[in-house]
């Protein structure tokens, strides 16, 4: 018998429904054991958001500051298994808070010790330098990271900042006038049974080592150039933000107002000279790129 954790956070669903369909075909093999447990804070987050508790996210989010979580069952606990599926959203360039939170508790070191761990991503289209946050919590957490699915809006960026932020403050995942459904596509998300169904032959061969390379050949990974250069750009943009926020006390509101507004310039004004430069050395930085492909769809 194999036993299977699934282990996730989400607000909107997108992530439960996501690790539900990947979970289909293990649920149908007797030989394995699947066990849901869904991440809760004490103090949790609104959804739909407004707009302060949007802002007032970023520091602790980015600086992955820790909130305390709600114990997991004790089912949950007692088991050791041989398989995690991690499934987290990316927020402010970082593992989520609530993520974050369970990976820093006390159950995550009893839980993720020598385990293999499978994380799955259901965010915008910005995770390549989460996950690389998230690679050295799984280290300090003595788990081994065997497998990466990483599911985004498939649309242009500029349309997916428009429709994330009227799903993230409204609350409904719908389309937005002229502009298409926010988040994952309905396809994609049904589609996630075809990972568990590759997950579910290595978990039963006892090994894990080709299976990333046949979850990049089922598309469980695209790394967009230009996306991971601005992702490093703005991990060096908020790496300073969010120390001079984490500091105010009194005026934290008002800078988290003047980050507001530097966020919105450099998504709509400077991603989009950042974007032509790219283009333009894109030529000469063919082979470096090439590499970073390679880097980023491996674990
Ligand atoms: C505060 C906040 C910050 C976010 N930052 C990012 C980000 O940096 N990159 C990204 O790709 N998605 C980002 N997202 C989108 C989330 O990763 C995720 O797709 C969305 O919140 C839906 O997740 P859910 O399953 O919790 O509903 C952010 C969402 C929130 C609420």
């Amino acid at each position: 018998m194999k036993n299977v954790l699934i282990l996730y956070y989400t607000q909107s669903g997108q992530l439960k429904e996501i690790v539900e369909n990947l979970a289909i075909p293990l649920l149908s093999d007797p030989e394995v054991a699947v066990t849901f447990c869904d991440i809760s804070l004490e103090q949790p987050f609104p959804f739909p958001w407004d707009k302060h508790s949007f802002f007032d996210a970023f520091p602790e989010s980015f600086l992955q500051i820790p909130r305390t979580v709600h114990a997991p069952s004790e089912e949950v606990l007692q088991k050791k298994y041989d398989l995690i599926v991690l499934g987290y959203q990316v927020w402010y360039l970082s593992p989520s808070i609530p993520v974050n939170s369970f990976l820093k508790s006390v159950y995550a070191k009893q839980l993720f010790d020598t385990t293999p761990v499978i994380t799955v991503i259901g965010a915008r289209n910005m995770w390549v330098m989460a996950q690389e946050k998230m690679k050295a919590i799984l280290k300090g957490l003595n788990a081994k990271l065997v497998g990466n699915i990483a599911l985004v809006d498939r649309h242009i960026n500029h349309i997916s900042v428009v429709t994330i932020v009227e799903w993230m403050f409204t609350g409904k995942k719908e389309k937005f006038g002229i502009f298409p459904k926010p988040g994952v596509s309905d396809t994609e998300i049904k589609g996630a049974s075809k990972f568990g169904t590759v997950l579910l032959h290595h978990l039963k061969s006892n090994s894990f080592a080709a299976l990333q390379n046949e979850l990049v050949s089922n598309n469980a990974v695209e790394i967009r150039p230009f996306l991971v250069e601005m992702d490093k750009k703005a991990n060096k943009m908020f790496t300073k933000w969010a120390r001079l926020i984490i500091g105010k006390k009194e005026s934290r509101p008002q800078w988290l107002k003047v980050f507001n507004i530097y966020l919105f310039v450099a998504i709509w004004f400077i991603s989009p000279i950042v974007y032509i430069l790219h283009l333009l050395k894109y030529p000469f930085v063919f082979a470096k790129i090439n590499r970073e492909k390679a880097y980023y769809k491996a674990v």
